[in-house]
């Protein structure tokens, strides 16, 4: 169960702005996400979808960038991949280099393509996509076309038309689910099924946490709350409306998302991109910015301790241990003097650096949350997404802003295209 925490100068929660916010995300109309939507048709052909690419494929190339790969990249690196058909990553960037690292690690091996776009004409994967139907089409022949699963719109775009007419297998994004709420749609649904992860686990947790947002609001927002439900709608206002309160009242313009779990890096990707992309618009919006101790507390611990005070942390935790204890060794000539920790599980040396990096921190002036999670679980995780979502929705309406859209993300496009002479541009 997801828990939220702070020290004590911070316990200044604005229910009444939350509440508020919470009625105005609950009609919109981009909010599907809210209720964990699902189609059992759909779910029933993705799992055999999923079954048949892990029976002829030694790899599922997933093609899409933004929320169309991050969030089930996210997770996959975070629980590992326990499939045989291992997954890789197309068409979220125009290097030639990470696509040529893409074909190489393939090789000859068989591969199908699972392209996402919600939209169907994002550049990047459009531009992959074709380059990998090229090399379907040369090694499968006519039998290509059965190598290629589709998800996008229900109704429209060319990538929906494309899938019609050389009938791919198509799923779908719900009209009312923008492509960075989407990873417990198709979009993430397919890729982590291929990779063997338990999805029924993953949306029964997400669905659980999503009967919070019908709960009674104040009762919810109570301490002694203890209903499963709403106990993570009582923490995603918690942290929304603190994260808030520090970036309107104390200037704290910049979050920096801490881990002490390396697999935990991808998720903080798809977390800043939900966060950077619902907030950062009308001139507002705290900064995403992600490490990962103990290793950057070599590199970027020292701003964290010392640099400009005008950030707050956000550590997530993960509280049951690794499986596989790892014990130090004792060494009796001990010339690395580590003698002190012989017998000392790493987890356990882990935990401490993590509460002295915290202490050190809130002593140099650095806000800092805390957000604790219980493993690297399916369950965990869907909660974990559901959690984040509905923090990221209810911080950006309470700053004023519209969570679910992202109209600067076109600026670029436009010069993009007039340089690469795009007919209309
Ligand atoms: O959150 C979003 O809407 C964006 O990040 C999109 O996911 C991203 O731009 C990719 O768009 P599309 O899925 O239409 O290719």
């Amino acid at each position: 169960m997801i828990r939220f925490k702070t020290d004590t100068t911070l316990q200044v929660f604005d229910f009444t702005a939350a509440k508020n916010a919470l009625a105005e995300i609950k009609q919109d109309p981009m909010a599907g996400w809210l209720t964990v939507p699902i189609d059992q048709e759909e779910l029933g052909r993705l799992k055999l979808a999923a079954q048949k690419i892990q029976g002829d494929s030694e790899y599922l190339i997933c093609v899409g960038i933004g929320g169309s790969y991050l969030g089930h990249k996210a997770v996959i690196d975070a629980l590992g991949n326990k499939s045989r058909t291992k997954v890789l990553y197309a068409g979220n960037s125009l290097s030639s280099q990470a696509l040529d690292e893409v074909f190489a690690e393939v090789g000859t091996s068989d591969f199908s393509v699972n392209v996402i776009s919600k939209s169907g004409t994002t550049t990047e994967p459009a531009v992959a996509f074709r380059l990998l139907k090229a090399g379907l089409k040369n090694k499968y022949g006519v039998n290509w076309a059965s190598r290629v699963y589709v998800t996008t719109d229900a109704n429209k775009g060319a990538l929906h038309d494309e899938a019609i007419k050389n009938k791919y297998q198509m799923f779908t994004i719900p009209d009312n689910i923008g492509g960075r709420y989407s990873v417990l749609t198709s979009v993430g649904l397919l890729p982590m099924a291929v990779a063997d992860l338990d999805i029924n686990s993953m949306l029964d947790a997400a669905r659980k946490a999503a009967v919070g947002i019908n709960s009674d609001f104040n009762l919810a927002m109570s301490p002694a709350n203890v209903e499963p439900t709403s106990i993570v709608l009582r923490e995603a206002v918690r942290y929304a409306t603190i994260r808030q309160m520090l970036y309107s009242k104390q200037g704290k313009e910049t979050e920096v998302l801490a881990t002490f779990e390396p697999r935990f890096a991808t998720f903080q990707e798809w977390w800043k991109q939900l966060f950077g992309e619902s907030e950062g618009k009308q001139d507002q919006g705290i900064f995403p910015a992600s490490v990962v101790y103990t290793t950057d507390l070599h590199s970027m611990g020292q701003y964290m301790q010392q640099g400009r005070r005008n950030l707050f942390e956000t550590v997530v935790k993960f509280t049951t241990p690794n499986d596989r204890a790892i014990v130090v060794p004792e060494d009796v000539e001990n010339l690395d003097g580590l003698n002190y920790l012989a017998g000392q599980n790493l987890d356990y040396i882990n935990t401490k650096a993590c509460e002295a990096t915290i202490h050190a921190h809130r002593l140099g002036g650095i806000p800092v949350l805390e957000i604790e999670v219980s493993d690297f679980s399916e369950a965990a995780v869907g909660e974990m997404i559901y959690f984040f979502e509905l923090a990221c929705a209810l911080s950006a309406k309470i700053s004023g802003v519209n969570p679910f859209d992202q109209p600067g993300v076109e600026a670029y496009k436009t010069d993009m295209f007039k340089l690469l002479g795009k007919p209309g541009f």
